[in-house]
């Protein structure tokens, strides 16, 4: 599991944790993830290229670092990546976002593609691709392969839980991709879902359960 963080910090895990419960709102399920997206995307983004520009303080002219937030695209996996998007958004404003619209087919579990959009020129862009579940890995290999096409110059995915068998997936078919997660819980149901894992998170996100 070399090329999976685990992001331990005790922030995520508490909050993490209050997003387990059952009973946890909508409302209180949604700041969670939100919450937790800033603290994920403070890790993935710790290798960010820098520039150094001329600032001037009140007091002298400098050279200091910034990033190019432009050349950062985030990925959003519909719908449930939406939640981590927003998250991300908020400490990296200036990202461009692309969306993939992937549905599970109920009987196969395969990733099915029903939308695809992406900004200009990802050839020169670094790329973060956000799904808060990284369970059987289909949607997760399938959307990969697909921004592969277009020949990104990195691509990261970040989720907020997954299990052995989604990074086993994962790591098979995208070695060369890391993985953030908050937790590698114990299992994957035969249904699809992770054990203990939070039931559905899109369901959990939006209400619509
Ligand atoms: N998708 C979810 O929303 N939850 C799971 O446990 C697995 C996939």
């Amino acid at each position: 599991m070399s090329n999976v963080h685990l992001v331990d910090h005790p922030l995520v895990q508490h909050k993490l944790t209050l997003m387990r419960r059952k009973d946890a709102s909508t409302n209180s399920f949604r700041r969670l993830l939100n919450e937790i997206s800033m603290l994920m995307a403070y890790e993935v983004t710790r290798d960010m290229p820098m520039q150094d520009i001329e600032v001037e303080t009140p007091l002298e002219t400098m050279q200091a670092k910034v990033i190019d937030g432009k050349k950062l695209v985030l990925v959003s996996i519909l719908r449930a990546g939406t939640g981590i998007l927003d998250g991300m958004l908020t400490v990296v404003p200036g990202a461009r976002v692309g969306h993939i619209g992937l549905y599970r087919d109920p009987k196969t579990l395969t990733a099915v593609e029903y939308y695809f959009k992406m900004p200009g020129e990802m050839e020169n862009r670094d790329v973060i691709v956000v799904d808060p579940m990284l369970a059987t890995g289909n949607s997760a290999v399938a959307a990969v392969e697909r921004l592969k096409e277009l020949n990104p110059k990195s691509i990261k995915f970040v989720c907020l839980l997954t299990c052995p068998e989604g990074v086993a997936t994962m790591q098979m078919a995208h070695p060369d991709v890391p993985i953030y997660t908050a937790a590698i819980d114990r299992e994957l149901n035969s249904h699809g879902y992770i054990l203990p894992g939070l039931g559905d998170a899109g369901d959990r996100i939006f209400g619509t359960k």
